[in-house]
Order: C-alpha cells, then sequence, then structure tokens
C-alpha cells in the first residue's frame, strides 16, 4: 500500500506531480541537486495551491495542509528511504536517469515502486541499470500536472502487475485518469496522437491554406471542444463508421506523411524563433503575455475539470 511518495526531480514535471499527491493527502518528499531549485520549486507549488484558492478548488486550510505534506531535500537517501514510490522526474537524457537509478538500486526500499515520468525513452533502455526490474515502470504525467489528469502507464514482461495495480488504483484515488498500455510504443498514446495532429497544423500552415491563429480556432472550437468529452472512436461510432470510412477515403491520401519534423518548425529553430520563451515562433510574445496566457490556461483548465466532474 503506498502512504509516501518521493519525487526525484523538482521542474515543471516534479512540482506538478508532488503537488497532486500532497493535496490528496500523501507526503511527498521532493529531492533536487541543489537548495535554490528547491526553495524555487516550493514557491511554485504555493503560488499553484493559490490559484487552486482562488478559483474556489481548494480552501486555504487545504492549500497549507498540502504544503505542510511536502518536504524538500537535496539529500537522495533522506528522500527516498521511507518511500513507497519513487517518482522520477529529472531531465530526459538516459546518462542521467541512469546514473540516477544506479543510486536508488541501493537508496530506495527493497519494496518500493520505482517509476519514470519519460516522454521519449522506451522501458527497455531505461530499465537497463535497474538491479530489481519488476519494480520499475513508466508513469508519464502531462502538464501542467496538478491539473490534467491522464497518466499513462507503460509496464514490461517483468513488471510486478501488483505493483502497477496498486499505482493504478492509488492514481485513481488521487482524482487522475491511468491509461495502461497493452505494449510498448514510441510517444505512448497521447503524443502520438498530438504529433499526428501537429504535422497536419503544420502542413496547412505551410501549404498557405490557412494562418497559426486559424488552425488553432479549428481546434479549439470544432475538434478539440468536443474531444474533452468524446475521444476519436466515440465520435467515429456517433458519426456512423461508413461516413468515416468515406471520410478516410477521401481525405487520406492529401494528408501530409513527412517522417521528421515540419519544414516550419525546422525553418523557426534555424532562425532562433522558439515561440514563447524567446519571445517569437509562429505568435509574438512579451513576458506579460505569456503569463497571462498561462494563467487562463489554467483557468480554464480548473473550470474544465469542473464541467468534467
Ligand atoms: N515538461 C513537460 O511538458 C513534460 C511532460 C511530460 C513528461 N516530461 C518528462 O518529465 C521529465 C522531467 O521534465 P521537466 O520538464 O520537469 O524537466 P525540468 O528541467 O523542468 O526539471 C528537471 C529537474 O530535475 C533536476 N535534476 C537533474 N538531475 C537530478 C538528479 N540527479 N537528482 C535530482 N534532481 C535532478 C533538475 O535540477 C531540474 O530541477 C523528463 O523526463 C521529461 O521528458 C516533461
Amino acid at each position: 500500500m503506498i502512504k509516501k511518495i518521493a519525487v526525484i526531480g523538482s521542474g515543471v514535471m516534479g512540482c506538478g506531480i508532488a503537488q497532486s499527491f500532497a493535496a490528496q493527502g500523501y507526503p511527498v518528499a521532493i529531492n533536487d541537486i541543489k537548495q535554490e531549485f528547491l526553495d524555487k520549486a516550493k514557491q511554485t507549488i504555493s503560488s499553484q495551491l493559490d490559484f487552486l484558492v482562488r478559483f474556489g478548488s481548494i480552501s486555504m486550510k487545504q492549500k497549507s495542509e498540502a504544503l505542510t505534506r511536502c518536504s524538500f531535500t537535496t539529500n537522495l537517501e533522506q528522500a527516498v528511504k521511507d518511500a513507497d514510490w519513487v517518482i522520477e522526474a529529472i531531465p530526459e537524457v538516459i546518462e542521467m536517469k541512469w546514473s540516477l537509478y544506479e543510486k536508488l538500486n541501493k537508496l530506495a526500499a527493497t519494496d518500493a515502486i520505482l517509476s519514470s515520468n519519460t516522454s521519449t525513452f522506451p522501458l527497455s533502455l531505461l530499465i537497463k541499470p535497474i538491479t530489481q526490474r519488476s519494480r520499475f515502470f513508466i508513469t508519464h504525467f502531462f502538464n501542467p500536472a496538478h491539473l490534467v489528469p491522464l497518466v499513462e502507464i507503460v509496464k514490461g514482461e517483468t513488471t510486478d502487475t501488483v505493483q502497477v495495480d496498486e499505482v493504478v488504483r492509488m492514481l485513481k484515488e488521487a482524482g487522475k485518469q491511468p491509461v495502461l498500455l497493452k505494449k510498448e510504443v514510441n510517444g505512448f498514446i497521447a503524443n502520438r496522437l498530438q504529433t499526428a495532429l501537429m504535422r497536419e497544423a503544420f502542413a496547412l500552415i505551410s501549404q498557405g491554406v490557412a494562418d497559426p491563429q486559424d488552425v488553432d480556432r479549428a481546434v479549439t472550437e470544432g475538434i478539440g471542444f468536443r474531444w474533452a468529452f468524446l475521444g476519436p472512436t466515440r465520435i467515429a461510432d456517433l458519426g456512423g463508421l461508413d461516413t468515416w470510412k468515406r471520410v478516410f477515403d477521401n481525405i487520406a491520401p492529401d494528408l501530409d506523411k513527412s517522417t521528421g519534423a515540419p519544414e516550419l518548425i525546422n525553418q523557426q529553430v534555424a532562425a532562433h524563433l522558439l515561440g514563447a520563451k524567446t519571445g517569437k515562433g509562429l505568435y509574438d510574445y512579451d513576458g506579460e503575455t505569456v503569463h497571462r496566457i498561462l494563467e487562463e490556461r489554467d483557468q480554464a483548465f480548473v473550470q474544465l475539470a469542473k464541467a468534467k466532474s
């Protein structure tokens, strides 16, 4: 039974993951390599909780209780020694992850579950340095992890299914929506779907069919409006599979089939126009605009979560 959690890496994802569980009553030990990163993480979690208070999702009392349940330490041994589940959320660099796992082999309790929040590495690669392989699998959260419910789970042939079941049970209890993949596949489910859509979005812009604003509007006001409640297979069933056969047969031959990054992205990257972080990408930004967009996004996600529940 999972009673205590350790989150290793207190960046974008680590903060959201830790906050999700602390808000649900679990003590969470958060570890990073420098105290200044942990100080920043504490501030981030506190202001994310403030945001939930402001929009009526939690009370002030719940906020301070959640914060009290978070402990912050640069000492890995201290963070993991009595954790029942250790979640790794450090950068997507395989050598860094392997080096951490070698330490976890020795420092984590022998019956603790270990999981990685990797977005791209296959389990078969990640698991190489793990000595007790039955307890290691992938739990892939989505950004912002404290607001988005989906967690994709990838297990391997050697994974102990009892431990996976325990994580699934616990995630559901914490208000998450776990999806267990039946087999390993590059990009898991959601990022494959998202990448397929993005490829066509960039192709439409490059072909001069629409500008980025109208491509985005077609998603947020059309297909995306439905997708928060009805997934693509349900939509196909409701529309009629005979209708969808004609849609595929008529449109699929024209869809973009490139196998690398879209040319438009390559050009933007070469010109160092990387999006919000450089002030210009497909849209123009300044610091204040980015802050406002993120605040509006989080507010909309809170309302969407309420609507869905
Ligand atoms: N950012 C996203 O949108 C997103 C979404 C899903 C999954 N992921 C995955 O989650 C993982 C973390 O991504 P992120 O965006 O939070 O990264 P990040 O760079 O924001 O944070 C990583 C943190 O890990 C810390 N760290 C590095 N080495 C460490 C070590 N040995 N021990 C403890 N802490 C260490 C860093 O100091 C940093 O604070 C990656 O595997 C990434 O692919 C990211």
